[in-house]
């Protein structure tokens, strides 16, 4: 059969709307002759799945990420409606393989552990999920009681990302964290104990009143406790947050440091990291022995990924509908209106944004480019050392 036909057989076969059966259909209605052996090697059509509970407890002074504080206890229609948006995006995508799983937020901590274990069996139902796909959970430390990691973890995740933002309680505070630096050591130490060498640590530099030198102790004090995976960021003052408010409003209660200063943290942070064994793969992540976030190669090389759940972003092709063209889609925003959505059509998508072709085929074909985007500003600064030793 010549290339051309067997592409368009294949076209074909990949525009066949979903079905619970469509990868027995790939395997078993077409059957006969160089068709069948040509399909045989199709390879899976694969995505991650980023799933966002919109909840937490109180607001961070410096966060402006889609979530709310909810009036009452809303997680079992929370759950139904990421399961069906779940199950409708697959169908709609034709993904068949899914490849990590990513449950952040908000504050998915919160969430029932069985709203892990029942999308996870949304996506075996309809999708493959391979054993030992990386599922990976936000969790705020606990400030008091029992942290239910043990459920999460038997109810399917298996690496683990603590908030753990800062170790100095008094900036802890100022942040409007309600945990203390006790409390996100010890959500660290179990974290580490159920998943060993699967555990990351999201921490924030460049905070009110902080000195590059006390940045310095408290990174070695981080690297001591810490996995092997560490998420590193620059606070950014974002509109509209009370932090804001502190560092801009009249009474100018809080200052940032000097660019100059919050330049050398993270340079300073690199270094340590880097002598510390965790080895930057992009311009936030850092990690030690190939713990690399399968999640998060998979957006900076350009893969496809749904994402269910208030605000969520995906980017996939719609393959139910016939179309090979890959879309951003957003989930529209406030937990109620999107639940209603689900309710109503299966899945709550508020904006598709075509994607350019052109754009697509340099990321995706060129697995390294959108690393390399993501590494310039690394690169700059060593062809600068080099340049002014
Ligand atoms: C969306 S948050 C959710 C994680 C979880 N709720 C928590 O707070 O630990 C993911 C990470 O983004 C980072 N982040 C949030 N707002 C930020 C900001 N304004 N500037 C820099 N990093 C921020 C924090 O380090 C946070 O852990
Ligand atoms: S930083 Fe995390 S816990 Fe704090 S408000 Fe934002 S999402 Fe919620």
């Amino acid at each position: 059969m010549a290339a051309a036909t067997v592409k368009h057989a294949l076209l074909k076969v990949a525009a066949v709307p979903f079905s619970a059966g469509r990868r027995r259909c790939l395997t078993t209605c077409v059957s006969t002759g160089e068709l069948s052996a040509a399909v045989k090697h199709v390879s899976p059509i694969e995505a991650s799945l980023y799933v966002h509970w919109p909840y937490c407890l109180k607001r961070c002074s410096y966060c402006n990420f889609n979530k709310y504080i909810p009036k009452g206890d809303n997680s079992s229609l929370m759950v139904d409606c990421l399961q069906r948006e779940t199950e409708t995006l697959l169908r709609l995508s034709q993904v068949s393989s899914i490849t990590s799983v990513f449950f952040g937020g908000g504050t998915p901590s919160l969430a029932p552990p069985s709203a892990v274990a029942r999308i996870l069996d949304s996506v075996s139902r309809h999708a493959s999920l391979p054993a030992g796909t990386e599922v990976t959970l936000e969790v705020n430390p606990t400030p008091s009681g029992r942290s239910r990691l043990e459920e999460f973890h038997r109810a399917g995740v298996n690496r683990f990302s603590i908030g753990v933002q800062s170790l100095r309680d008094e900036d802890l505070k100022l942040l409007g964290r309600d945990h203390d630096s006790r409390h996100a050591l010890r959500t660290l130490a179990e974290a580490r104990r159920l998943c060993p060498g699967r555990v990351s640590v999201d921490v924030m530099f460049g905070r009110p009143r902080q000195t590059p030198g006390a940045w310095r102790t408290e990174l070695g004090e981080l690297l001591a406790a810490c996995d092997d995976h560490v998420s590193l960021y620059q606070l950014t003052l974002e509109r509209g947050t009370a932090l804001y408010g502190q560092v801009m409003g009249p009474a100018g209660e809080l200052t940032l440091p000097e660019e100059d200063d919050t330049a050398s943290m993270y340079t300073d942070a690199r270094d340590l990291l880097q002598q510390g064994g965790l080895l930057q793969y992009e311009v936030s992540n850092f990690a030690r022995r190939n713990t690399v976030s399968r999640h998060n190669m998979n957006y900076w090389k350009g893969g496809q990924y749904l994402g269910v759940g208030p605000g969520a972003h995906g980017r996939f092709a719609p393959l139910a509908e016939g179309s090979g063209v890959r879309e951003a889609r957003v989930q529209t925003l406030s937990p109620d209106a999107w639940t209603q959505e689900v309710q109503l059509r299966g899945h709550a998508t508020r904006r598709r944004i075509p994607l350019s072709p052109l754009g697509l085929g340099l990321r995706c074909s060129w697995d390294g480019l959108a690393l390399l985007d993501s590494m310039l500003p690394t690169l700059l600064l060593a062809l600068d050392r080099f340049m002014n030793p």
